[in-house]
């Protein structure tokens, strides 16, 4: 079947007790047994598994060629639970894990702060250099974990390769697919083990729903693993939010062409303009991951990074003159967002400071032109 076909009907089946043509919402909490002890559909307590839940994670899985999916509470939550997964015993000693350098800094956070007095290892690279990523690998090595393009550099790792290397090393390779969506980039195709999504992000769509997502290829330990950190962790999404990301899981493929069109028009204005230093998007021929990105990629996405020329307080300036893009954190929802990435990361942040992150929305392109124009000066 093609996406478009599958997003409108994976997970979804007509209520047989009503005949409601979409999944009502399930709030009930607990699930009665029969007299003989059994469960109707196998429902026994929210937390455990929901009707929401259930067809959430179909969708999820039939969406990025996967088998299985657990949901989660956020796309932290997520990430979470891969890296407690790894500590539950993959290894004779400390897992170690690799990660991006450059990767979204809450993953960076948990990989090097929260996981480490639990004895979680970890190294940042540069991993659009395939020998830094080599390098990295040691015997204990479990688990590298791929974001691509990067958040906020757009950075492009090929992912086939990185998957080799992971497998070579009896590691597993995992994929935070959050920007580019299944729409774009399929990594369980392309060799990874794993997908991870915010579908905080372009999945929900609207900015009005928090989660996370973890979609493997089989049903594995490992996934059992997760499985098993999800329903006793408990960080699971409430049967509302599931609906809600179902709901806009049906219109994925429409609205991610329409921003991937929409953030080429807006790259390409901003690569010609005088007050920009740098456009940072893998769309562009110039930009050094463009033939990877070409290659693994079935768009370019709706996000974009610029370096203003001048410093950290240039940029801050140019957002804030922005009339119709918002000033605000987090991506992927139909308005376009600004964001001086360096001040919302912290004081340790790597980001240059002179560095804006644009999500593109789905206003006309024209108009959000006309706003940076004026932006810009
Ligand atoms: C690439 C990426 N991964 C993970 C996350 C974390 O997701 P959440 O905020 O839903 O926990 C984000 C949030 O911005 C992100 O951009």
């Amino acid at each position: 079947m093609h996406t478009e076909t599958l997003a409108v009907h994976a997970g979804r089946k007509v209520d047989p007790a009503t005949g409601a043509v979409m999944t009502p919402i399930y709030l009930s909490t607990t699930f009665e047994r029969k007299p003989d002890g059994s469960y109707t559909e196998g429902f026994v307590y929210t937390r455990s598994e929901n009707p929401n839940r259930r067809a959430l994670e179909e969708a999820l899985a039939a969406l990025e060629g996967g088998e299985v999916a657990a949901a989660f509470a956020s796309g932290q939550a997520a990430t979470l639970a891969v890296l407690q997964a790894l500590a539950a015993g993959d290894s004779v000693g400390s897992p170690h894990v690799i990660i991006p350098e450059d990767t979204y800094f809450g993953t960076r956070k948990l990989a090097l702060e929260v996981l480490a007095p639990w004895g979680l290892q970890a190294s940042a690279v540069d991993m659009t250099d395939l020998d830094q990523v080599r390098a990295a690998v040691r015997p204990t090595t479990r688990l590298i974990w791929v974001e691509t393009p990067s958040n906020p550099l757009l950075k492009i790792t090929d992912i086939a390769a990185v998957a080799e290397i992971a497998h070579a090393a009896g590691a597993r390779c995992v994929v935070d697919n959050t920007w580019p969506s299944p729409i774009l980039q399929q990594p369980l195709a392309l060799g990874a083990d794993l997908v991870m999504h915010a579908t905080t992000k372009y999945l929900g769509g609207h900015s009005d729903l928090l989660g996370g997502a973890l979609i493997a290829r089989a049903p594995d330990d490992f996934f059992a693993r997760i499985r098993t950190v999800q329903t006793t962790g408990g960080a699971v999404p409430s049967p509302f939010d599931c609906w809600l990301l179902l709901r806009s899981l049906r219109t994925l493929p429409y609205r991610m062409a329409a921003h991937c069109g929409h953030a080429r028009r807006v790259a390409e204005f901003l690569a010609g303009h005088p007050r920009v230093a740098v456009v940072h998007y893998p769309g562009l021929p110039s930009h050094p991951g463009h033939a990877v990105a070409a290659r693994q990629m079935q768009g370019f996405g709706g996000m974009l990074s610029i370096q203003v020329v001048g410093g950290a307080a240039e940029a801050m300036a140019v957002a804030g003159r922005v009339q119709l893009f918002t000033r605000a954190t987090s991506l992927g929802g139909v308005e376009s967002l600004i964001e001086h990435r360096a001040s919302a990361e912290g004081p340790d942040s790597p980001t240059p400071p002179n560095l804006l992150r644009i999500s593109v929305g789905l206003e006309h392109p024209d108009d959000l032109i006309a706003d940076l124009a004026q932006a810009l000066g």
